[in-house]
């Protein structure tokens, strides 16, 4: 078992952790079996990022360096994407096991093309730690742990959201994510699975996560339609906000006219929320850096860690519902 100074500290934290029993973790390569710290009292970590992407990301991303830090006796080097290009993540996380780190944490741009360097990773007894965004296929032997709220049923508790809201059914529009990621297949996934067939999905468009993407797609959409369309379903805050602005545009009232889904939670979806302009907000918790720590120590010492950890979030239905949560708001 490869132990830490600081390792040692919270060992009985970490042992005394929910780490429940599931496939058994690597133990993280350190100098007696090559590569690691040398001294042994700082745990370095390859952060293999998104980089900047809106207000979610901002806030996980800072959550993530945040908690791995010096003082928590981390040594976190944070590779961002290059403009979202998953080439400039893989080149990064090869680097950070030729550097010999104590473990990896993974944040893909890309569902798919990832199995030969979770290989790499694995031979060189490095534990990766997927955060947010899964693997395609997900094969839970190529990494240690995926951590991230659950996609499916936060996009399934949306939908009855809307069946209460709609009894008759509704058309209605999806603003997804960028093609391709895990999140946007699982939060289709739950979706389908869950409106009632009574409702018309007239169109589902990507638009990036981007408000200025949004706004434009749905334009269009709303004018194809004659603005015939009642609900929008926005796989992230940004797009819902592009939304809303397009429906205003149309000389409509969001809220009202047209009602409106995001997911995610940030401060900025909140106030449109208690301003009546978005409907339903659907959080997408992204502050679970400390369990991002009770992992890679779990999996450094060699303990078996759980391939899937939830990290538990909540809904906002009412303009009431965020007025009470903004002042707390930390994202
Ligand atoms: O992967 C999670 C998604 O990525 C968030 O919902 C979105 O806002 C972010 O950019």
């Amino acid at each position: 078992m490869f132990k830490t100074a600081r390792f040692r500290a919270i060992a009985g934290i970490a042992l005394a952790g929910a780490m429940a029993l599931g496939v058994t973790a690597c133990s993280g390569g350190s100098d007696a079996e090559g590569g690691g710290s040398a001294e042994g009292d700082v745990t370095t970590i390859g952060f293999v990022a998104v980089g900047p992407e809106g207000g979610w990301r901002t806030a996980n991303e800072k959550n993530i360096q945040d908690s791995f830090s010096k003082e928590n006796g981390f040594d976190l080097k944070y590779a961002p994407a290059t403009n979202g290009d998953q080439n400039s993540q893989i080149t990064a996380f090869t680097s950070f096991i030729d550097e010999g780190v104590d473990a990896i944490l993974l944040s893909a741009t890309e569902a798919t093309g990832w199995e030969s360097v979770l290989e790499r990773a694995k031979e060189a007894e490095i534990p990766v730690v997927l955060l947010d965004r899964g693997i395609e296929p997900n094969d839970t032997e190529l990494y240690t742990s995926r951590i991230a709220p659950d996609n499916v049923g936060i996009s399934a508790s949306a939908a009855e959201w809307a069946n209460e809201q709609f009894p008759e059914g509704a058309n209605y529009v999806v603003l997804e994510g960028p093609p391709g990621l895990s999140v946007v297949n699982d939060r289709n996934k739950g979706w389908d699975e869950t409106i009632d067939p009574n409702f018309t999905k007239l169109e589902s468009q990507s638009a990036n996560w981007s408000t200025e993407e949004a706004k434009s797609v749905f334009e269009t959409i709303l004018k194809a339609n004659n603005n015939n369309v009642q609900l929008v379903f926005a796989q992230n805050d940004e797009m819902g906000l592009g939304a809303a602005l397009a429906v205003e545009e149309a000389g409509l009232k969001p809220g009202t006219d047209v009602k409106i889904i995001t997911i995610d939670g940030t401060k900025a979806a909140l106030e449109a929320l208690a301003a009546g302009r978005l409907s339903f907000v659907a959080e997408y918790n992204p502050l679970f850096g400390d369990t991002a720590i009770e992992v890679v120590d779990a999996a450094l010492a060699g303990e078996t860690v759980e391939s899937e950890i939830v990290v538990p979030s909540v809904t906002f239905d009412s303009p009431e519902a965020a007025t009470e949560a903004l002042p707390d708001r930390a994202f």
